[in-house]
């Protein structure tokens, strides 16, 4: 089963455009064609400097995609301060993050809205990255695959099986966020074949064996081999490490070894 892992660096409110394309300068000088060539590599700054990023990206021929980090489910309206699917499609977006925790979490979205919006992204032909993930709380209760099969069924709902095989689903538990506490390659592994195995449920075999779920959560350089041993995690979404291009060139390196 070929499934191409994506690493992706979720950049979340830092770097400013300039910033933004020093950080992807530096990150193309660090990766190797190798690496590129074995796993996917994404960036997905902030809003305002996705269109240099991407004409860096472009002009450069690098082999680096590009991400968003939101959108609105509606294509146009009266939504102050918001952003739409198309007017991201049309800045050479690939991929849009849809239901990352902290949006679940500061802005209170739920999976029908995470659902909303990764209808939205589908519809601009582009890939939403659908982020899902139990708290502390309900792991140390036990409920970590009830919840995250909830929250695959809700945020996927009512997608074909063509849909779903194209889209990414990023497994991060929210204890792991940002904490310097991953979860092991076992766990995650393990709440990954379910996610796997709920989507066959929903949509099929076929799909669920195409669709690429990454793991998300403290992925760093010293763990990041590791999870990609196993055979359900294909790839990785990286925050804080994403920020360091060195950091992160390393991370693809050590995911591309064993996608090879
Ligand atoms: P950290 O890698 O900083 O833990 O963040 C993970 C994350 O939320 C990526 O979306």
């Amino acid at each position: 089963m070929a499934r191409r892992p994506l690493i992706a660096g979720n950049w979340k409110m830092h770097k400013n455009h300039l910033e933004g394309v020093q950080l992807t300068q530096k990150l193309a000088w660090a990766l190797s064609r190798e690496d590129t060539d074995a796993v996917e590599v994404a960036v997905c700054p902030p809003f305002t400097a996705l269109r240099s990023v991407g004409t860096l990206i472009d002009g450069d021929k690098l082999p680096i995609a590009l991400g968003a980090q939101d959108c609105h489910p509606e294509a146009q309206g009266a939504y102050t301060g918001e952003i739409s699917a198309s007017m991201l499609a049309k800045l050479g977006v690939q991929y849009v993050i849809v239901g990352h925790s902290e949006r679940r979490q500061y802005a209170g979205e739920d999976d029908e809205l995470v659902n909303r919006k990764a209808r939205a992204v589908l519809g601009a032909d582009m890939r939403p990255i659908v982020c899902v993930g139990e708290v502390l709380e309900e792991r140390e209760s036990g409920r970590t695959a009830e919840v995250v099969q909830g929250q695959v069924r809700g945020s996927l709902a009512g997608l074909s099986g063509d849909q779903v095989a194209g889209l990414v689903v990023a497994y991060e538990p929210v204890w792991a966020i940002g904490t310097g506490r991953a979860a092991t390659a076992d766990d995650a592994q393990e709440t990954i074949a379910v996610i796997r195995s709920t989507v066959a449920d929903l949509v099929g075999q076929g799909a669920a064996d195409e669709l690429r779920i990454q793991y998300g959560g403290s992925v760093k350089s010293s763990n990041a081999e590791e999870l990609a041993t196993k055979p359900d995690v294909d790839g990785a979404l990286v925050g804080g490490a994403s920020l360091d291009a060195d950091e992160f060139a390393l991370i693809v390196t050590g995911s591309a070894r064993r996608a090879r």
